[in-house]
């Protein structure tokens, strides 16, 4: 029997994977805790361990996995930044999910941007308080304005064509260009520099690498228009948040939408509403009244987590069988 070794475990996780697993009859053992150092004893007796964005998979962890005879870590996510594929090697396979809904992360982005722009999370509020002033809640017309896309992946793409749909003009920077892809959607491959210099929204699609660690700094700030819209759906390192709140405080930057977070472990997908913030520097980002900050979320739609479900137990299921693994992370 495939024992599966299941971290960070929430109630939707459950239901998806039980539908899921009907199909396979897999063992998953439920954990509730982060997989790291101190959680990675848990595993024992298991081949295979499922874990999320936020788990700490570093050359300690998976030293100890490979100790304990776990053969497969099976990320049930795209992104794997948080693996030590390096540690990994070719005796712990590493697999993921590929682009199990693009459409969630890019539909969230385009909810960031419309709520920031015109403010209907406080217009909530506000009628529901009795209170019917559009005093401060002035937003500005998508239409005719630039926006610039960092990575024309799955996601990227998605949104591209949403924002084509509200008549923006779509820049992007990505190494990898496509000009039948940027033909195709209509958008035009350019510098970084010259997407700071001529965008009123930028939004991070791309995957958090050394290259892309802290790609939002000071310097990339400071070539960007005042009064700039960003939004991160990709990964909270990429912006280095120092920068931003410097940024925000001196009106540089007009507005942020955060899905992610350099720190999130921490916070993110955990109820902590009975607790003080400890971090100052989320605490700090709270404050900001043109800071829109979701919980690592964009991916949260019923379909993504089917995808999720069927694709993480079929990869499980196909390294097994020994066939061929199509969402295998190549090793370093
Ligand atoms: P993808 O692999 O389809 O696309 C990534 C694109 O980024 C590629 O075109 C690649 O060439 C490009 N890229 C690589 N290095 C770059 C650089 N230095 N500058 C600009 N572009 C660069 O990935 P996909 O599915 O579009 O996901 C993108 C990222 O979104 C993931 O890596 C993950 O971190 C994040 N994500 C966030 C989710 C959420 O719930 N908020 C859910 C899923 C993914």
């Amino acid at each position: 029997m495939i024992r599966i070794a299941f971290y960070d475990c929430k109630p939707y996780d459950r239901i998806s994977f039980n539908q899921a697993n009907k199909r396979f009859g897999l063992h998953i053992s439920w954990l509730e805790t982060h997989l790291n150092a101190d959680t990675v004893s848990l595993s024992q007796g298991h081949q295979v361990v499922c874990a999320f964005v936020n788990d700490t998979i570093d050359a300690e962890v998976i030293h100890q996995l490979k100790q304990q005879g776990v053969r497969l870590l099976a990320m049930r996510c795209a992104g794997y930044n948080n693996v030590d594929l390096h540690a990994a090697g070719t005796d712990l396979t590493v697999v993921r999910v590929p682009g199990y809904s693009p459409y969630a992360v890019a539909e969230h982005a385009a909810a960031l941007i419309l709520t920031l722009n015109r403010h209907t999370h406080k217009a909530y509020n506000r009628t529901r308080d009795g209170n019917f002033s559009i005093n401060g809640l002035l937003g500005f017309d998508l239409h005719g304005k630039v926006a610039g896309v960092i990575g024309t992946g799955q996601i990227g793409q998605c949104l591209i064509s949403i924002l084509n749909g509200f008549g923006m003009q779509v820049l992007a920077y990505d190494p990898q260009q496509n000009s039948e892809l940027a033909a195709r959607l209509g958008f035009t491959y350019t510098t970084l520099a010259e997407l700071y210099r001529q965008s009123d929204l930028i939004s991070l699609h791309c995957p958090l690498t050394p290259e892309t660690f802290h790609l939002i700094d000071n310097n990339a700030i400071a070539q960007m228009k005042a009064g700039v819209m960003i939004i991160n759906t990709g990964r909270g390192k990429l912006i280095d948040t120092k920068a931003l709140i410097t940024a925000l405080k001196a009106d540089r930057i007009g507005s942020a939408g955060l899905d992610v977070y350099e720190e999130e472990a921490d916070y993110f997908f955990e109820d902590r509403s009975l607790n003080p913030i400890t971090d100052d520097t989320l605490a700090r980002l709270l404050t900001f009244p043109n800071v829109l900050i979701t919980s690592h979320q964009g991916f949260f739609t019923r379909e993504a987590l089917h995808n999720i479900a069927e694709t993480t137990l079929q990869n499980i299921d196909d390294f097994f069988a020994g066939r061929q693994l199509t969402n295998q992370v190549c090793c370093l």
